[in-house]
């Protein structure tokens, strides 16, 4: 049995690891979550306590993060302002936890010499023109565009000199865009799929030829578990499922979905600085690790996905109305 430090875990891809460690292992995790905007502790509902603590704090807290390290085997380190729209509006809570924050944990693992691993973004590599035949691997050259990516490339550059200059047993995974349950109003699909149950159109920023590869967090999960138990310390994985569709496919499909004409969706302000094209080469992956992913079919995750939205009102509603006049007041 193993006790996991999860950070952020009350967020949407930390929830979905804890119900996914809960489900696939015999493991302790113990949750540190400041509950910002993004957190909700609903997300952990209906978990046995006797497997699961809930830790209500910021990981750039050196005290406590440094009690809760000593009493963990591995850090698993999801904690982050994720949101590339905010960091453009405020750029500073995003250097406060991506960069301070996984700074006092890596110290505090690198104290207690605990196992570490850091969540973070194919962002980091910026953007692919549309026909590049390339995707992002492992070697690709840092590069990112956004207030966002660039402090969680930062926060990566941190875990990488903590291996090299203090010998921290940390690995790094990248992940494409993720979809799923107990994912916040402000994020693209359940934006759009919230704005349909409302009677509102989903909106497109720009033309939607962006493309995102898109990943259910379940699969997150299970690649992250692969890591833990099977990956070389000092390495970074990346982690995608091949499922690459841009933004006015993606809206059109929830329309379908959702019994709308195909149409019924308008364009709204572009965002600033708007990455094209995200795309994952994850054989490192697959081949070293022996990870695939369960959800190949990305139709009908997004039905269940719509399906969870539709049953879960009393989940998303407290949020969406103060996220509709966020980006109303940006043309959005
Ligand atoms: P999220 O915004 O839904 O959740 C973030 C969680 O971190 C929230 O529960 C929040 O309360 C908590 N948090 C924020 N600041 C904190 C602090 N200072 N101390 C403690 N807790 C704090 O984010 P998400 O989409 O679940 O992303 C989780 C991680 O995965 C992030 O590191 C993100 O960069 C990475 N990631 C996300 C995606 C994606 O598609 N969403 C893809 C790849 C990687
Ligand atoms: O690639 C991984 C990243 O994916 C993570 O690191 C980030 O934490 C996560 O938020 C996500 O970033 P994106 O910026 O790609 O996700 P977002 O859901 O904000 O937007 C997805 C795409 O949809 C992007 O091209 C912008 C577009 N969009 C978004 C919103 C909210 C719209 O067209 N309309 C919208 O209303």
């Amino acid at each position: 049995m193993t006790r996991l430090l999860v950070t952020g875990g009350a967020g949407f891809i930390g929830s979905n690891f804890v119900h996914h460690v809960i489900a696939h292992t015999e493991h302790q995790v113990t949750v540190l979550d400041k509950l910002t905007y993004a957190g909700n502790r609903a997300s952990l509902a209906g978990l046995p306590d006797d497997r699961v603590t809930f830790v209500q704090g910021d990981i750039a807290d050196a005290a406590l993060v440094d009690e809760l390290t000593s009493r963990a085997d591995a850090v698993v380190h999801y904690a982050a302002e994720s949101h590339n729209d905010n960091s453009l509006h405020d750029p500073r809570p995003f250097l406060d936890t991506n960069i301070v924050g996984t700074y006092t944990l890596l110290e505090a693992a690198r104290r207690h010499d605990v196992r570490f691993h850091h969540i973070s973004t194919d962002e980091v590599y910026g953007d692919l023109e549309l026909d590049d035949p390339q995707r992002f691997t492992e070697t690709t050259p840092y590069s990112p565009s956004s207030p966002y990516s660039s402090t969680k490339a930062g926060s990566d550059l941190l875990v990488r000199a903590w291996v090299r200059s203090f010998g921290v047993r940390a690995t790094i995974s990248n992940c494409s865009n993720n979809y799923g349950p107990y994912q916040h109003v402000e994020k693209f699909i359940p934006r759009q799929i919230t704005n349909v149950i409302r009677g509102i159109r989903p909106k497109l920023y720009g033309a939607g030829e962006n493309v995102r590869d898109w990943i259910h967090a379940d699969d997150h999960s299970s690649a992250v578990m692969a890591i833990l138990d099977r990956g070389t310390i000092g390495e970074t994985y990346l982690i995608g499922a091949d499922g690459e569709k841009n933004n006015r496919q993606v809206v059109e499909q929830i329309l379908e979905l959702m019994d709308q004409p195909q149409d019924a969706y308008e364009h709204v302000t572009d965002r600033a600085g708007h990455d094209l094209r995200y795309a994952i080469d994850s054989t490192k992956l697959r081949t070293e690790l022996g990870w695939m992913p369960q959800y190949g079919d990305f139709t009908r995750g997004l039905a269940a996905t719509i399906d969870w939205y539709r049953a879960h009102e009393d989940w998303w509603a407290p949020s969406k109305d103060a996220t509709e006049a966020f980006y109303a007041g940006k043309g959005q």
